[in-house]
């Protein structure tokens, strides 16, 4: 069989499939390849080990032509494939969902909340110019975490994992998400709240939310109007769950107090008024980036695609239905 990996990934993984005994291609560039390039390498391929940066849909599928059996994707998000075309043609979609990546996501979503409420990158920035003189009373100050309100907008994997760590910090929690879970209210002593209460309460908002029609821009001037004057928002999602114009907006003028993005809406620009502000950290979609994930990722991609290539049903099945009618 033949398989086009789209990008060298970190670990050890595709060692396993390079020493397999399929005709394997990694692609040449390191950087995100050029819808042109993808498919010049992907054609005529029976895998495809893509990334989040690959964009595909039902006619690069019909042009890296009718063998392709699966696209093996390197994420959890799989917002860059449109798995109803997969579906309809036989094509077995699967991601890299595990506990490794939630809490690397987790994690960074307090790194993020952490470094913009006691404004650890401005500081670092700051005293490497040189303009730190002797210990100053009324430089950094931001506000203390212990005793403000964190909104937790989707109470997912990643979402209940962030929110278990605000135990430590002295924090209340309330979260929204489509249905209750109220065995994470308990455990967790989580509230559930509407959106608008969440939006109305919370000091600090962390977006766990998938990237839907639902979902897209929710962030937006009419969602921040209803929060907290000062309210610090972090997005370690998808970018486009924040409308980032009317973010900038909402910065400019106060309404916001910071925010902490490491996901964009229209990747890999960023709105350049972002870059100015100080109130602002900005990460390069390393939310998942932990030794511990990434080996992870490496490992369930390969299997992905080496159990379909021995008629076994991959674990990390998308869309689980389509095994009964892949392509052979
Ligand atoms: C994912 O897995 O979806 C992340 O955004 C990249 O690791």
């Amino acid at each position: 069989m033949k398989v086009f990996v789209s990008r060298k990934i970190p670990g050890d993984s595709l060692e396993r499939l390079l020493s397999s005994d399929n005709e394997v291609v990694v692609s040449e560039f390191d950087r995100p390849l050029t819808p042109e390039e993808f498919l010049n390498s992907a054609r005529g391929c029976d895998a495809v080990l893509s990334l989040l940066t690959d964009k595909i849909n039902g006619d690069v599928m019909d042009a890296i032509g009718p063998q392709l059996k699966i696209i093996s994707n390197y994420a959890v998000g799989f917002d860059n494939i449109v798995i109803d075309d997969a579906s309809s043609r036989g094509i077995l979609v699967t991601n890299t969902p595990s506990d490794e990546v939630n809490e690397a996501v987790a994690e960074h979503a307090w790194a993020l909340m952490l470094s913009l409420s006691r404004r650890v990158v401005e500081a670092d920035e700051s005293t490497r110019r040189g303009s730190y003189k002797g210990w100053e009373p009324g430089i950094f100050i931001g506000p203390s975490l212990n005793g403000k309100t964190l909104g937790i907008v989707g109470l997912g994997r990643i979402g209940t994992m962030a929110a278990n760590r605000a135990k430590g910090f002295g924090m209340r929690v309330i979260y929204n998400k489509r249905s209750r879970d109220e065995e994470a209210e308990r455990e967790l002593g989580l509230e559930f709240v509407s959106l608008d209460d969440l939006y109305a309460q919370s000091d600090f908002i962390s977006l766990h939310v998938p990237l839907t029609e639902e979902t897209r821009h929710m962030i937006n001037s009419e969602s921040i109007s209803k929060m907290k004057r000062g309210v610090f928002i972090i997005n370690t999602a998808r970018g486009p769950v924040v409308y980032e114009q009317e973010l900038v907006n909402a910065i400019r003028e106060g309404h916001v107090g910071g925010a902490a993005l490491d996901v964009f809406d229209n990747e890999p620009n960023i709105n350049p008024e972002l870059i100015a502000m100080e109130n602002v950290i900005l990460t390069p979609h390393i939310a998942s980036a932990t030794w511990e994930a990434r080996n992870k990722m490496g490992t369930q991609a390969v299997s992905a695609i080496l159990d379909t290539f021995s008629d076994k049903k991959p674990d990390t099945l998308v869309s689980a239905e389509t095994w009964e009618n892949r392509r052979k």
